[in-house]
């Protein structure tokens, strides 16, 4: 199967997550379906789409007409039948229960052609468990949104156990046309990569708070205004090359007491990751461009 191939999109659960990746595929050209348990339950997922195009066309990202031919590309149904009939790419966005997703691939894995692919948004869940029943082990994915997930433009992708490589590079193909950025991940982990990351601050910062070292407030202004005002520029990598961590004496960059042995052989080089040492200089001055127009947009707004 090829990108062109993919015509429909099936969105299964349309709450929290279900309507923004929904929003996603028919802004961008998918005849999309969503379907949940009740006519009630995609009433709100209908208003939420509404309610968010809006906010697209006030914001200025798309047109109105834009909007409504969105609008139009999105159909509700209780019908999971009807959902599988029609997709060639179907998301589950469901309650985060094990039996419960397990279920809905047996059953989907019935209904749907053959050469449908199955993406899961699970946040903990393997694919080897919740994929674990179905027939079509080639056609497993994660991909895993971030909310809200029409805006957020990562989107984590992982392979099920017997996933292929088409069905890996088909995917993240499928994300980029919708625009989204997907971040090609080689294992499955509970909480995969990015979960686990935002996990390590959440439990840092809530032990250190219960602690007593700061209140919640201090905290969230403390994130925001420090390493959370640099990452929309840099992750821990480029802070490692850009911050010169990689130039500074062995024995205080200390790579012999790190544990993991491919971490501690690039430690010991004393390199950068990812920038040319030739070019380090114009690198931080572009990041300080970058700082200077962020500070000003945030900051100091009202200043000059
Ligand atoms: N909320 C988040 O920030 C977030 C972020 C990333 C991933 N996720 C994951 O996305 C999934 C959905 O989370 P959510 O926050 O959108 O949940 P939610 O409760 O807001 O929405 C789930 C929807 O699925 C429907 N549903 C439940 N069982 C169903 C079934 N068998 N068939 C059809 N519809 C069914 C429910 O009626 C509900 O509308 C979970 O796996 C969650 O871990 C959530």
């Amino acid at each position: 199967m090829q990108l062109s191939d993919i015509k429909t999109v099936g969105v299964v659960g349309g709450g929290t997550m279900g309507f923004g990746i929904a929003i996603n595929f028919a802004l961008w050209g998918y005849s999309t379906i969503i379907s949940d348990l009740s006519d009630e339950v995609l009433a709100g997922t209908e208003a939420q789409i509404a309610g968010a195009l809006e906010l697209f066309v006030e914001g200025g990202l798309i047109c109105g007409r834009q909007a409504e031919e969105t609008r139009a590309r999105i159909t509700t149904t209780t019908d999971l039948a009807q959902l599988a009939g029609q997709s060639d790419f179907v998301t589950e966005v469901i309650i985060e229960r094990l039996p419960d997703k397990q279920a809905l691939f047996s059953q989907l894995d019935q209904l749907c052609p053959p050469h449908t692919i199955f993406a899961s948004n699970t946040s903990r869940l393997v694919l080897s468990d919740i994929g674990a029943g179905i027939g079509r082990q080639d056609k497993l994915v994660l991909t895993h949104y971030f909310a809200p997930p029409h805006i957020v433009p990562g989107v984590e992708v992982a392979k099920g156990p017997g996933a292929s490589e088409e069905t890996f590079e088909l995917t993240c193909e499928l994300l980029s046309s919708a625009r989204k950025i997907p971040i090609r991940l080689y294992k499955e982990k509970s909480g995969y990569l990015l979960n686990r990351i935002q996990a390590a601050i959440w439990e840092e910062a809530t032990q250190l708070w219960a602690e007593g070292m700061a209140s919640a407030e201090d905290i969230e202004l403390g994130i925001i205004s420090t390493f959370g005002f640099r990452m929309p520029h840099e992750g821990p990598f480029l802070h490692y090359d850009v911050a010169g961590i990689w130039k500074w004496p062995e024995d205080v960059r200390n790579p012999q007491a790190i544990e993991n042995e491919k971490l501690r052989e690039q430690m010991l080089k004393g390199e950068p990751w990812f920038l040319d040492p030739a070019t380090f200089d114009e690198a931080v001055e572009k990041r300080d461009r970058e700082y200077i127009r962020r500070l000003k947009e945030l900051y100091w707004k009202d200043e000059v």
